[in-house]
């Protein structure tokens, strides 16, 4: 690794840094989907996680190793802090994997260094390659981040950089933490890094960063001219507060905008060779999927992934286009892998095609998910006389992307309009066993609903979010619904897709319910509530 890497490597940080979002915590299996969906897409490196966090952290990140950190796979990534403690974790959690890497970091800004470690920089510059060299003992392949680079004094972490390649490590990754600079001044620090590092040549010069002024990208693009040829990003830009580089956004400008980086990277401006190994096929399935795991939605005037992305409203713009695409659009929406939403599948359609259908979507699923799925594609084939992908992604979500169900659906009628009072009358099968059914009022019908399951579930809880989405046109579509609440501080998601918004409704809720519940019971068996190691 004596070379700069003559293409952009993509780290993808969506497991680690993503699922710090607020809310997005994902199950194992949800994790190991993900993971899979990333691998396909094509990303060189899978952060899956922090394993001394918790236990449930590092059986994902085994389980990654495991399934996904294949001879031909992506390198699998696990942070630690800079303690033998988290680095043994680490270790030990990537062993199964073929590639596998220890990323490791201390912070290096005066700001981090008094307040929050109460150490000095000799104190860092000490503790660096001692920890650095400990990684090295039990793995190969090491990254080294100095936390709150973007606000550190450059001359000091040229130090903390030289003692951490010559510790062994291979990458060195500059995190603009809290997402202060600006891209010029970024670029100049990844110049000045270059620069003034001795020993720079025997690593990859990195960068991770925050959406806090919504500079991330604009800032990793300085960076890519400057020298750096790993970047770390997550799908759809999910992250701590608001979030990180988003990896759609800045694979599709470096490959729309090949030219004009090309000779960055020593190569002629018409090169036609990809700047990263992404198969951007497979950027917006993915980019649902996470959006569908995490509960978070994407902003429909998101760049690349929104759905106003490739959307032309006015009557000049859909005139140029129909005229020549080139007039509006700098890329094809097939770029991205949105399809026209094709007929797929109709109700006479059979289990095999529809699960070798799925398998074209990327989905892998067992032989019982497979079976439920098909059960829930012919309901909604029953009522629907199309089916296109976007409702399959939708069906299989619902079906096999559920926590278990505890509180389980029976039962649910609604009677509103003009003049009613909105009524819902509702029957859950609950954990205990058994069937609870009850009448409750509200403002509207899923105000009525949301009352009734309280009245039986009995989880006080504050409703973040809720919104509801239809899957395609028309008005027998599918309706999407993702909800948000918080318990004690901490976010859960629920979602579900029925052409009944109410049905939807009130399984999405039950399955932001039930995760809370799952999380209650395994603090009870626990005797308190989970030890968890974070950043
Ligand atoms: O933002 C940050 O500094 C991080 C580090 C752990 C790389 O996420
Ligand atoms: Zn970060």
């Amino acid at each position: 690794m004596s070379s700069p890497a003559d293409r952009i490597l993509i780290f993808d940080t969506t497991l680690r840094d993503g699922e710090q979002s607020p809310g997005a915590t994902l199950t194992v299996e949800e994790k190991l989907s993900i993971a899979r969906a990333l691998s396909r897409l094509g990303v060189d490196i899978i952060e899956a996680g922090f394993p001394f966090a918790s236990p449930g952290d590092f059986e994902a990140v085994q389980k990654i190793a495991q399934t996904v950190g294949t001879e031909n796979g992506p390198v699998i990534c696990g942070l630690a802090r800079a303690t033998k403690k988290d680095i043994k974790a680490a270790a030990e959690a990537l062993k199964p994997a073929a590639k596998h890497r220890i990323h490791t970091f201390l912070a290096t800004s005066d700001i981090h260094l008094e307040h929050k470690l109460k150490k000095t920089r000799a104190e860092v510059l000490a503790i660096v390659p001692e920890m650095v060299s400990y990684a090295k003992s039990l793995v190969d392949d090491i990254e080294f981040s100095p936390e709150d680079a973007g606000r550190s004094d450059p001359e000091f972490l040229y130090q903390v950089l030289e003692v951490a390649i010559a510790a062994g490590a291979t990458t060195i990754n500059i995190p603009d933490t809290v997402g202060y600079t600006t891209p010029a001044e970024y670029g100049a620090l990844i110049k000045g890094i270059a620069d003034n590092v001795p020993n720079i040549d025997q690593a990859i010069i990195s960068v991770h960063g925050h959406n806090d002024l919504g500079l991330a990208v604009a800032n990793f693009l300085e960076a890519v001219k400057n020298g750096a040829r790993q970047l770390e990003c997550t799908i759809n830009g999910i992250g701590e507060r608001a979030g990180n580089a988003a990896l759609e956004e800045l694979v599709m400008a470096l490959h729309v905008r090949r030219s004009y980086f090309n000779p960055f990277l020593g190569r002629p401006a018409d090169s036609t060779e990809p700047l990263t190994n992404i198969d951007t096929k497979h950027i917006y399935a993915t980019s649902r999927l996470v959006s569908e795991l995490t509960g978070m939605m994407v902003q429909p005037n998101k760049a690349i992934v929104g759905a106003n992305a490739f959307a032309h409203e006015s009557g000049i713009h859909q005139d140029g286009v129909l005229k020549n695409k080139l007039t509006y659009e700098i890329m094809d929406a097939e770029s991205i892998g949105l399809t026209n939403n094709q007929i797929v599948l109709g109700k006479l359609s059979g289990r095999n095609a529809f699960g070798t259908r799925l398998k074209e979507l990327g989905f892998d699923l067992s032989e019982t998910e497979l079976n439920n799925a098909f059960i829930r594609f012919k309901e909604v084939a029953d009522k629907r006389k199309e089916i296109t992908d976007w409702d399959l992604e939708a069906i299989v979500n619902d079906e096999i992307r559920q926590p278990p169900e505890l509180f389980r659906l029976e039962r649910v009628q609604v009677s509103c309009g003009e003049p009613a009072v909105p009524t819902a009358t509702l029957t859950l099968r609950t954990p205990i066993g058994g069937e609870e059914t009850t009448v409750a009022i509200g403002t509207g019908p899923v105000d009525a609903v949301y009352k009734a399951i309280n009245q039986i579930v009995q989880l006080p809880n504050e409703l973040l979010e809720y919104s509801v989405t239809s899957v395609t046109e028309g008005i027998d579509a599918l309706g999407k619904v993702s909800v948000r609440l918080r318990h004690q501080g901490v976010i859960y998601t629920g979602y579900a897709a029925n052409t009944d918004i109410i049905v939807a409704s009130a399984r999405a809720y039950l399955g932001a319910l039930n995760r809370l519940y799952a999380a209650l019971e395994n603090q009870k068996s626990q005797g308190h509530p989970p030890v968890v190691a974070s950043l």
